[in-house]
């Protein structure tokens, strides 16, 4: 039985982040160059997106270039920002055909020009869909957003548009790239690593955090929906009781 039989609809979470990752190491295990890792990643995005679809989820977030990756080698950069050209590319129709909405977060001011334009087209032709939001964290800091929510603010008390004590969660929430969306209930890491390089610090206050050791390639709507099924034998508490959520 499919673990997709297994997870109860009724309690889907609305939004799932992902950090994919592992390409690199996946590739070399096969002796092959990292971007082999990368171009094989992209497959995984298409399988895990058509899962989401087919459970009716409505946020897919997922961590595809970080601002920290600028660091990498110049040729490995490159790499990724032309299959990210030739893949938007080429899946607008898949888009289409799922309804599925492309949005993007990050410093996209960063991004070569053809790769900012394909992204922006690629947006704007999904806009009108209804179904799945897939958000590409590109060029992403959750730092950097949170210290641009901070400037955004103190500019809007600065002008008067707002009052120092109308800033609260809700407010600044409202200032980060996310606001049009819920946070995230469920927060999956491939490749066994522990921890959350910069990813969404302020929207996963709350979300459950699931690792596995799988490298991102290898990562099918399989592992997701093993992921949620897992997810919904946890209990929630934020902060209560067990018997008082119960
Ligand atoms: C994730 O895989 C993709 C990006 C960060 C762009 P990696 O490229 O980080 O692969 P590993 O972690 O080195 O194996
Ligand atoms: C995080 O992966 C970023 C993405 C998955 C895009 P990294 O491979 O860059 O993370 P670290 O450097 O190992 O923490
Ligand atoms: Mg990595």
């Amino acid at each position: 039985m499919s673990y997709k039989d297994q997870i109860d609809l009724f309690k889907l979470p609305e939004h799932i982040a992902i950090i994919m990752d592992g390409n690199g190491r996946w590739a070399k295990g096969k002796g092959k160059l990292r971007i082999f890792g990368h171009h094989n990643g992209v497959l995984s995005v298409r399988d895990v997106v058509e899962g989401g679809v087919d459970l009716g989820l409505k946020y897919l977030t997922l961590y595809t270039f970080s601002s920290e990756n600028w660091n990498r080698p110049k040729l490995e950069v490159m790499a990724i920002m032309e299959l990210m050209v030739s893949t938007i590319h080429k899946e607008i129709r898949n888009f289409m055909e799922k309804n599925v909405r492309l949005n993007a977060i990050g410093d996209l001011d960063m991004l070569p020009k053809k790769c900012y334009d394909e992204l922006q087209n690629a947006i704007k032709t999904t806009a009108g869909n209804t179904g799945l939001t897939m958000t590409l964290a590109l060029s992403y800091s959750s730092r950097r957003e949170i210290v641009s929510a901070a400037k955004n603010i103190a500019q809007q008390v600065k002008s008067g548009e707002i009052d120092i004590d109308d800033i609260n969660e809700e407010l600044f929430g409202h200032n980060l790239y996310t606001s049009d969306m819920p946070d995230p209930e469920l927060l999956i890491r491939t490749s066994g690593e522990y921890r959350i390089s910069n990813y969404l610090l302020w929207q996963i206050a709350y979300a459950e955090l699931y690792f596995t050791p799988k490298l991102w390639p290898d990562f099918r709507k399989e592992d997701l929906f093993e992921a949620i099924m897992d997810y919904q034998k946890r209990e929630r508490r934020f902060g209560m009781t067990s018997e008082q959520v119960n």
